[in-house]
């Protein structure tokens, strides 16, 4: 048995745990991060793509912005559309010049893997048993094999950042914690598509036949999803009927259309809200979607992680500078007061956008009153900006990392 210490375990190598464990070499903070999956793996697959802006200026600020600022698209604007017209909401004017990034979450990761490397700190790839254990003593370890070699590690922290499927929220002993959850009756399928992008800005639809949401990756890659049934089977979606359902559902009266490209890659995602709280038991502290989950609709699951994270750093770093507890003790109340407004955000927008199974026509009525107030009222369309491009932190980045610029 290979016996290591080190002052936070990070389980997982996601958004989370990459980010946590660069902002804490950043402040002098030793980890050990364990990571059930291949290189690879983690790095190919494809998930968000939208950053806010707070994401955006944390990821230079750590000095690991130097391919998001080349290669990341900044977007000032967003467009709303139904009963075939798109409607531009100007986030950038109504949020004080604020915007978002569209830069893939997989760049995001790789980006942060060269980093963690550069660091020499231990990453471990395809580590198999996870475990961690005595998490409300002084002294938890994270247990797990790796080439055939039992490995023990002893830390002061463990960061459970293994997202929702993972083994820390479940080794948290029943009673705990309180679950507050809502799932819902659709499913997202997402294409990416070689494809030039035919707006420069996203597009969400709301269309009678469902939802749809234009996106992109690059300059010749869009991304694009569809609202389609709960566990639908991707084998009912050849491309053609993707395409063609993505055309009905899409195409502008003024003509406007995606672009028709082939399909590099497809999937179904299902959707859920699910809050996990306190984020923390003893000394296992919970970040991103290990303790909650938004629809995607609002684009803000890897933005909650990372600021769960930022405040996960300042309670770490406030303990090893002078041996208070208190942030670490604050560390749930601080961030759940986020979450609870990005699932506000995300549930409204998923409701706004989407086609409900058992509406009707008065639903549908009230939906359309709701989609004309949100792109002809000031008021209304500076609410979503100001949400879209991020709420702002609840500690000041400054306490966490020093600006290192682009
Ligand atoms: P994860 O990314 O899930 O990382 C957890 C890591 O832990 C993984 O690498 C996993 O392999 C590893 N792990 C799991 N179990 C174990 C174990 N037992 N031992 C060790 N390691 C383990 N968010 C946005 O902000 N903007 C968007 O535009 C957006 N769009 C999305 C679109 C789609 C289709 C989907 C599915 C999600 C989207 N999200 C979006 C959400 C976003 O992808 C997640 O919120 C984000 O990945 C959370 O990061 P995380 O590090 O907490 O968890
Ligand atoms: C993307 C994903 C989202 O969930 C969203 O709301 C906007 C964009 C994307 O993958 O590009």
């Amino acid at each position: 048995m290979a016996e290591l210490r080190t002052q936070v375990g990070i389980v997982g190598a996601g958004p989370a745990g990459l980010l946590l464990a660069h902002l804490l070499h950043l402040n002098g903070i030793d980890s050990v991060i364990v990571e059930n999956r291949s290189r690879e793996y983690v790095i190919d697959r494809v998930r968000a793509g939208v950053l806010e802006q707070g994401t955006v200026d944390l990821l230079h600020a750590m000095g690991v912005g130097a391919e998001l600022q080349r290669r990341g698209l900044r977007h000032e604007g967003v467009y709303i559309s139904f009963n075939g017209r798109r409607h531009r909401i100007d986030m950038t004017e109504l949020s004080g010049g604020k915007a978002i990034t569209v830069y893939g979450q997989n760049e995001v990761v790789r980006d942060l893997i060269d980093a963690r490397i550069g660091t020499g700190r231990p990453l471990y790839f395809n580590a198999q048993g996870v475990e961690v254990a005595a998490l409300e003593s002084s002294q938890p370890v994270v247990r797990f094999s790796h080439d055939g070699c039992a490995h023990q590690v002893h830390c002061d922290f463990v960061a459970g950042c293994d997202g929702f499927h993972g083994v820390c929220r479940p080794s948290i002993p029943d009673g705990v914690l309180s679950i507050y959850e809502r799932t819902y009756p659709f499913g997202w399928l997402g294409i990416l598509a070689e494809a030039a992008p035919s707006s420069d800005e996203l597009v969400y639809t709301y269309h009678d036949r469902g939802f749809a949401l234009f996106s992109m990756r690059s300059t010749s890659v869009t991304r694009l999803y569809l609202q389609v049934p709960p566990d639908e089977p991707i084998e009912n979606w050849s491309d053609e009927r993707i395409w063609d359902e993505l055309l009905r559902r899409m195409t502008t009266s003024d003509g406007w259309k995606p672009n028709v490209g082939p399909i590099l890659q497809k999937s179904v995602t299902p959707m859920r809200s699910f809050v996990a709280a306190p984020m923390r038991n003893g000394r296992l502290f919970l970040a991103g979607d290990a303790a909650h989950i938004v629809p995607p609709t609002g684009a803000k699951g890897l933005n909650l992680a990372a600021a769960d994270v930022v405040v996960l750093a300042r309670a770490v770093k406030a303990f090893y500078e002078t041996g208070s507890t208190n942030w670490l003790e604050s560390y749930s109340s601080i961030c759940l007061r986020r979450v609870w407004k990005a699932q506000r955000f995300s549930w409204w927008m998923t409701t706004l956008l989407h086609r409900l199974p058992d509406e009707n026509e008065f639903d549908h009525q009230r939906q359309l009153a709701d989609l004309d107030y949100l792109t002809t009222s000031r008021a209304a369309m500076t609410s979503l900006a100001e949400q879209y491009v991020g709420l702002p932190w609840e500690v000041p980045l400054e306490s966490v990392v020093l600006s290192r610029g682009a």
